[in-house]
């Protein structure tokens, strides 16, 4: 068939006819926790993107139900519901890329390292099946605490000798959407047209939004850049807060998430010049795994951008970062080497 033609002849084929949908190489995308809060939008917008051709939902359970819902959608996907760990081989074989919702989620006074005892153990079981059934997916971790899930990802790959460090991304990009909104509101410029680099990790202080590089330029005072930084780095708490016991950021995530994926299914198909931040084994500071701009292409991380010029402000802030930073690393490796 034409689609299957698209994915072997790449991207010279795809850029001649465009990414109409039916032109666009065959992709799988899994959703794992796919029945959740951030689960179920993130897998309605999976369903809205035409560069995915298969769309597989797994969770522990309710998966049936959100399949068949979203599978009436008149998009290019085919959707398959999968429930419960025996179907999770099933779900995950031949996927490009795999999305990770899975586990829980905050209550007001807590913080993401509150979520660690749980969610440890539910990534490393969902990598071990990774690299079981689909070691060369993208996998796009949400699950928190990012800062450790990352690293615990890493290890089990390692482990099972399947770690690819160009495969293996943290989103981040919630903070990056929170930057841009925020900042578009204090400087009066058009949110559509902003970019704004979020560096370090994903919990509090080690969220490092760089607003000296911010576009639009626009003339803010020391304190109104102190107060953006706060209020991004605190950007998750505000919602948990608002939610008052329900949860944490779903929507917001779910349109964050799905943005992400769909710059890496435009990397794998050869797009070029396809830059988000993500928190990934890094060389750009001493820290194993740093969030920063990242190329992304045909194999995952094409290129890992350095930071650029920072203010003394953000100078401070990536010092005071790294030890949160490399604790919560550490933590997430012992874990993996331990159990
Ligand atoms: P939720 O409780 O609404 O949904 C989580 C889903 O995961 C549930 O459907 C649950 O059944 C499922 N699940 C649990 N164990 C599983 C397993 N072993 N396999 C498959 N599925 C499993 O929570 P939520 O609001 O969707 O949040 C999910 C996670 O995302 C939380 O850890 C939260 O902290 C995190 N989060 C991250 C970001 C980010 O920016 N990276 C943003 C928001 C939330
Ligand atoms: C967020 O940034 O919204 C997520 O990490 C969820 C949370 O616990 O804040």
């Amino acid at each position: 068939s034409i689609v299957r033609r698209s994915s072997t002849t790449g991207a010279s084929y795809v850029s001649r006819r465009g990414f109409a949908s039916e032109s666009a190489p065959e992709r799988k995308v899994a959703v794992l926790g796919a029945a959740g809060g951030i689960g179920q939008p993130l897998s309605l917008l999976m369903k809205l993107n035409p560069l995915v051709s298969r769309l597989s939902l797994y969770d522990i359970a309710g998966t049936p139900g959100v399949a068949a819902d979203v599978s009436h959608i008149n998009t290019r996907s085919e959707v398959a519901g999968f429930a419960g760990e025996e179907q999770l081989g099933q779900a995950l074989e031949g996927a490009d890329v795999v999305i990770i919702p899975a586990g829980v989620p905050r209550k007001p006074g807590m913080t993401r390292d509150d979520l660690f005892n749980i969610n440890a153990g539910i990534v490393k079981s969902l990598c071990t099946a990774i690299a079981k059934y689909c070691p060369n997916a993208l996998v796009n971790m949400i699950s928190n605490p990012v800062n450790s899930t990352v690293p615990i990802a890493a290890e089990v790959f390692k482990k099972a000798g399947t770690y690819d460090e160009k495969r293996l991304f943290g989103v981040t990009t919630l903070d990056v959407v929170r930057a841009k909104t925020f900042y578009a509101g204090k400087a009066k410029v058009n949110v559509a047209e902003v970019n704004v680099p979020v560096v370090g990790g994903h919990a509090g202080i080690t969220i490092l939004p760089l607003f000296s590089q911010a576009t639009p330029k626009a003339n803010l005072s020391d304190e109104e850049i102190e107060a953006l930084t706060k209020r991004t780095q605190d950007g998750g708490t505000e919602v948990v807060e608002a939610k008052a016991g329900k949860g944490s950021a779903t929507l917001s995530m779910a349109y964050a998430g799905a943005i992400f994926a769909d710059a890496c299914l435009k990397g794998l198909n050869g797009v070029p010049d396809v830059v988000e931040c993500s928190f990934v084994q890094s060389n750009v500071t001493e820290l194993p795994f740093f969030a920063s701009k990242v190329r992304l292409g045909k194999n995952g991380v094409e290129e890992v951008l350095g930071l650029g010029a920072l203010t003394d402000y953000e100078k401070k802030g990536l010092e005071a970062l790294k030890p949160e930073l490399l604790s919560s690393i550490e933590k997430g490796i012992k874990f993996a080497r331990e159990n």
